[in-house]
């Protein structure tokens, strides 16, 4: 049967539904807007050979478990392995069945927001933060607060300030999220006294703590500073991580490790099995056999492009007043223009002119950032990084900004 009248759900949408456009994704010549390393640097054979190798040695278990759904808490020899190196890298006491599988750290990061989240909670962050958390948490309807923030994270005295300001405003605070080692933005690492200092002062106002490692495997200089969850393991700290920036984000398979009564409520939300336990066997025969040494190719590659955008700033940036961050890890770099010097509404003409970039105030939860930007570091080349920094600057002073 056809018809030409076209058949209308105006009245039929549930009311929490919200109409969701899929974004189109533009690549600038020099794209530093993008939130992955270079897709060369992504161990596509490693992952097939250890898949191979676990079907070759193992291939009844493995048709077995294929043949069912996953564990809702994921693959138990990846979780296995998670364990393992939660204490090796991260002091981390966590056995498998303390640990949960997602597809994503996002998905952790949801899930564990609707448990503690209600809307018009007030939720603390640094005051520039990851802006996929920041949308999760607004779309839950979080209050959002960005706390002050210096070149190495959160500053524990303006912590409590903040908490104590909004507490007396009626709006205590109910929890924190933090992004503590190579930050989404802004590539700081937090010290460890100041994660003693932000304990001491969560338990006293009776917040818990989200720390987020994504990032945690990716650095190139610099010491890692000892985890939340290894200084504290009262239950006041969950612990988020990835696969993703590690190896490959389209294997999705994040983690999460929080107290046993916050990860049942945390499940409460999960649809469905746990995650793709056929990308589950590729990284765990993967990681067992090459972790380090995949650390020790990828991170050094990283510090090259790095480097390149740092000098790419130093020569092209002289006397502008602005300031680049120096990432000791991760993905990003983030750049203070003058204050008052808007590079937020500019970021299209710039974009039309060869330079992506995420300008600062999508990741402001106190809608603030127009002199700033992110900078991702990691996709493309050294040598396009350099002369990427050369065009910024030249684009810059063409829309007067600089
Ligand atoms: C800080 C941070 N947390 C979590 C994520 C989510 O990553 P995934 O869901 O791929 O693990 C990202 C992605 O960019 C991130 O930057």
């Amino acid at each position: 049967m056809t018809t030409t009248q076209k058949f209308t759900y105006d009245s039929l949408f549930s009311e929490r539904s919200e109409d969701t456009p899929v974004r189109k994704v533009a690549h600038a010549k020099y794209d530093f807007a993008v939130a992955y390393p270079a897709p060369e640097t992504l161990p596509m054979y490693g992952l097939i050979d250890a898949l191979k190798a676990k079907v070759d040695s193992d291939g009844e278990r493995v048709a077995k478990e294929m043949a069912y759904y996953p564990h809702v808490f994921g693959s138990p020899e990846l979780r296995e392995f998670t364990s393992e190196k939660l204490k090796a890298d991260r002091d981390i006491d966590v056995d498998a069945d303390g640990i949960v599988l997602t597809a994503g750290s996002g998905e952790a990061i949801a899930l564990l927001i609707q448990a503690l989240t209600n809307p018009g909670d007030v939720v603390l962050t640094e005051r520039y933060v990851y802006g996929g958390t920041l949308t999760q948490l607004q779309k839950f309807e979080a209050d959002v607060v960005g706390a002050p923030i210096d070149e190495l994270g959160l500053i524990p005295d303006a912590l409590e300030e903040t908490i104590k300001r909004l507490t007396a405003e009626g709006r205590k605070p109910k929890w924190l999220y933090t992004i503590s080692e190579n930050q989404n933005p802004t590539g700081s690492t937090l010290p460890e006294s100041r994660r003693r200092e932000i304990l001491d002062i969560c338990h006293r106002h009776g917040l818990p703590i989200m720390e987020d490692e994504c990032y945690i495997d990716l650095r190139f200089d610099g010491e890692a500073q000892p985890a939340f969850r290894a200084l504290d393991d009262s239950g006041i700290v969950m612990h988020v991580a990835s696969y993703s920036k590690l190896i490959a984000p389209g294997l999705r398979m994040g983690y999460f490790v929080a107290s046993p009564e916050l990860t049942s409520r945390a499940m409460s939300f999960k649809h469905g099995s746990g995650p793709n336990q056929f990308a589950a066997y590729a990284i765990t025969g993967f990681l067992k056999e090459g972790l380090q040494r995949h650390r020790d190719t990828f991170n050094p590659l990283l510090k090259e492009k790095s480097d390149a955008m740092q000098r790419g700033f130093a020569d092209h940036f002289a006397d502008s007043g602005a300031t680049l961050s120096k990432p000791e890890g991760g993905c990003y770099a983030w750049l203070t223009m003058p204050e008052g010097k808007d590079i937020s509404s500019i970021r299209d003409e710039v974009f039309e002119g060869g330079v992506g970039y995420l300008a600062g105030p999508n990741f402001a939860p106190n809608d603030d950032g127009q002199n700033c930007a992110r900078l991702c570091f990691a996709f493309e080349t050294a040598e396009k990084n350099y002369d990427g920094m050369a065009l910024l600057a030249q684009l810059f002073r063409k829309h007067g900004v600089m």
